[in-house]
């Protein structure tokens, strides 16, 4: 054998044993692939983050939009936990929010009117009188840019978007970033927001994920059990806007102290219940003085045994039980999301806050980094 021949032989054999640990874990990089073409011509990217524990989440770069997230169940069968579209023209089309990215306001805001430092501003009404998730045209309909910032034990994605000054109707230039985070050994994404401004504004960023964890999105959701970690909640009008009440929710269908099924109590006579078409609410979470990320809620769904827990850093969740899904979203795999098949869970800042100054601020400053951070961990249990 030549110099060379054993030099190329070595070489083959390194890359033998080495590509099975690169194509899977946190070894390798996101990997990255064509989702088609905007309306407007515009390439959108799928990127995959996989680990070494069968959890597998996938994002696009429109919307910095979560659109399929697989973890195992009990017996280690694998299965996508959310809703989403298969293709592009369902996220363009779609009016559901699955997965997205919201800003630059999540939630409503009343008459979809604020006034900043005496400034009126008027940000578009999307919803009745309302505005709702950062107006016509969200965060979750534009498109970002897409760095694969994977580190040795953890695959993560970081996207940016620069929303200019008067979008949508909000003031200032506001540079966000998002960064989805999968560790090599956990089955949980982080999802980290970061934002700066170069003029007074308001911003309450969240993920639209709407959960199904039995694997099966032709399943309602109503056997699920929930807890959230929350004594208060913020009732609402109508038209889904708080009223600026903190109401205990002892004694009340929106008591999920104690692990209850979604279904449990979710069609009876309350006039909250009523404005909602069932859970549309807002949760004031009992958080510690040390502040940092703590626990908000936990669901479990029996048949599959599968747990999610989120973790936030936030005050709220809008814990929202899919009551407009209507059975006309064609979702992946050709199936219609019907009537409450999915759950959300966006952790938040208070709706309408800029209207309302007993909730927690929403305003962000020049010079000022908002900051704000989720987790969703997976397990099992029996
Ligand atoms: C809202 C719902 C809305 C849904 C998606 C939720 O955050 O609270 O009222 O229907 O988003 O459109």
């Amino acid at each position: 054998m030549t110099r060379q021949s054993g030099v190329l032989l070595a070489f083959l054999a390194l890359l033998i044993f080495t590509t099975p640990f690169c194509a899977n874990g946190a070894e390798g990089k996101v990997q990255v692939s064509d989702f088609g073409k905007t309306d407007d011509g515009i390439s959108v990217q799928r990127y995959v983050l996989t680990n070494n524990k069968g959890a597998e989440a996938v994002v696009i770069s429109y919307g910095a939009t979560l659109v399929s997230l697989k973890v195992p169940d009990r017996t280690g069968k694998i299965a996508d936990v959310v809703l989403g579209y298969d293709t592009l023209d369902g996220y363009e089309q779609g009016t559901s929010y699955f997965g997205g990215t919201i800003g630059r306001y999540g939630n409503r805001i009343a008459g979809g009117q604020f006034t900043l430092d005496g400034t009126a501003f008027q940000v578009p009404k999307n919803d009745g009188p309302n505005s709702l998730h950062g107006g016509t045209i969200g965060f979750n309909k534009r498109i970002w840019t897409a760095v694969d910032r994977s580190r040795a034990d953890a695959q993560v994605l970081e996207l940016s978007y620069t929303s200019p000054d008067g979008e949508e109707g909000y003031p200032g230039t506001l540079k966000v970033k998002v960064t989805y985070t999968l560790p090599a050994e956990t089955n949980e994404l982080r999802i980290d927001y970061w934002a700066t401004t170069d003029k007074d504004t308001v911003l309450n960023l969240t993920n639209h994920s709407y959960f199904n964890l039995s694997g099966d999105a032709s399943q309602k959701i109503l056997d699920h059990q929930l807890v959230l970690h929350a004594l208060e909640f913020t009732p609402v009008d109508s038209t889904l806007i708080p009223t600026g009440e903190k109401r205990a929710v002892q004694g009340t269908p929106f008591d999920f102290t104690k692990p209850t099924a979604i279904g449990a109590r979710i069609n009876q006579d309350d006039e909250q219940l009523k404005f909602g078409k069932g859970y549309d609410h807002n949760w004031v979470l009992e958080r510690t003085e040390k502040g940092g990320l703590q626990l908000a809620a936990e669901v479990f769904e029996p048949t599959s045994g599968r747990v999610l827990e989120v973790l936030t850093t936030e005050p709220g969740i809008q814990f929202y039980s899919g009551n407009f899904l209507d059975g006309t979203a064609k979702g992946k795999g050709g199936q219609l999301y019907a009537y409450r098949t999915g759950l959300a869970l966006e952790t938040q800042h208070f709706p309408d806050s800029p209207n309302h100054p007993n909730f927690p601020s929403t305003e962000l400053k020049p010079g000022q980094t908002y900051s704000s951070t989720t987790v969703l961990r997976f397990s099992t249990r029996k």
